[in-house]
């Protein structure tokens, strides 16, 4: 087997309420990647069972992930798209992964803590363990980037740490299995644009949730336009006007936060928005963002409402996405056996 090439994965949890935190921090530089990488887009609903689904649910949200994907313009036949669960090797790399991953750096992970919350000793283990199967996802193809929003950090640090670990443990077997350079490659995040952390509409402190009780708090994709501009123009804001440099957004989380929306919606700079709007007052700046986000939403959330109709479609293309992730992943599992020391 060839050293690792440049090779994009990334994940999206099938728990419902897709919205456009998921739309702008990852979906939209899914898109953009697929330009210039290879691409594996994997709906991971082995995650998303850390915490309870009803089965009916997670089935219908999987597929909802897959039409959101499509929609936006990832494209399945010259990229890759599954379900997580379809390709064994996932969780059985997990499996070393959970030997090779240390408790003190999985009691370090911020999000296992906020999801956890007080009743931690009434969590599944597989919540606690949930980074180290992410980072079974991202190696099992030897990715080398991956585009996630802000809160993801941590884990991409994590997934590091494994791969540098595994590649430590494991250095003499891997350079008989006739690797230079290590087996795995250290994944390296894409975190960037001006939407990497799209915030509550109803708190400008707290990320927008698919788990916020408030529908008001977020856009989901399959909003019509009504609905995205009710929210936009109830969104909480401060009375002052939009200042004109970026500098002026500083202490002030909701506007920061429209105006960031705003410009990774409409494709430019938070200081270009600002050139454009800056001076006006929110009275004015909400209905154009409205009209904005209904001009880049809808047709998404349209097209989404029209695939759905069509289950045999989307699971023929998580199916095909599968056996082509299969036919990467099969091999690396294989030398990772042999790193390792299992008899194959
Ligand atoms: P999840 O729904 O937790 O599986 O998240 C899927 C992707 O959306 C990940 O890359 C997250 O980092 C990203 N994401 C989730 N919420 C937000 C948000 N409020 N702002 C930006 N990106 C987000
Ligand atoms: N943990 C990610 C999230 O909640 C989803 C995810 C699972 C993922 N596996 C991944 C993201 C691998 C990137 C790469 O958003």
């Amino acid at each position: 087997m060839t050293k690792p090439v440049p090779r994009v994965f990334s994940g999206v949890q099938p728990t419902g309420n897709l919205h456009l935190g998921n739309y702008l921090g990852a979906i939209t530089r899914f898109v953009d990647m697929q330009k210039s990488h290879a691409c594996i887009y994997c709906v991971v609903d082995l995650h998303a069972i850390t915490v309870w689904q009803e089965p009916k649910e997670l089935a219908h949200n999987t597929r909802e992930v897959t039409a959101a994907f499509l929609a936006a313009g990832i494209d399945a036949d010259k990229h890759i798209v599954f379900n997580q669960s379809q390709v064994p090797q996932h969780a059985e790399l997990a499996w070393i992964f959970n030997c090779v991953a240390r408790m003190g750096w999985l009691n370090r992970m911020t999000q296992f803590k906020e999801k956890a919350g007080k009743d931690s000793e009434n969590s599944s283990v597989g919540l606690f363990s949930y980074p180290n199967l992410m980072a079974a996802d991202i190696l099992a193809y030897r990715a080398t980037h991956v585009p996630v929003g802000e809160d993801q950090k941590q884990h991409l640090e994590l997934s590091r740490d494994i791969a540098q670990k595994f590649n430590n443990d494991f250095a003499k077997s891997i350079r008989e299995a006739g690797y230079e350079d290590g087996f795995f490659p250290l994944p390296e995040p894409l975190i960037s644009g001006p939407a990497t952390r799209v915030m509550s509409f109803k708190d400008g402190t707290k990320k927008m949730s698919k788990s916020d009780p408030s529908d008001l708090s977020r856009i989901n994709l399959t909003d019509d336009a009504d609905a995205i501009a009710r929210k936009i123009r109830k969104a909480k804001t401060d009375p002052d006007a939009l200042p004109s440099e970026p500098d002026g957004l500083k202490d002030r989380p909701e506007a920061a936060n429209l105006v960031g929306i705003y410009a990774a919606l409409e494709g430019e700079s938070v200081e270009q928005t600002l050139k454009t709007h800056g001076g006006g007052q929110f009275s004015s700046f909400k209905p154009a963002l409205a009209d904005l986000a209904v001009a880049k939403l809808g047709p998404i959330g349209e097209e989404m409402n029209r695939m759905m109709a069509d289950k045999a479609y989307i699971d023929g293309v998580l199916k095909t996405g599968a056996e082509k992730a299969r036919t990467i992943a099969a091999p690396v599992y294989e030398e990772v056996k042999k790193i390792v020391g299992f008899i194959r």
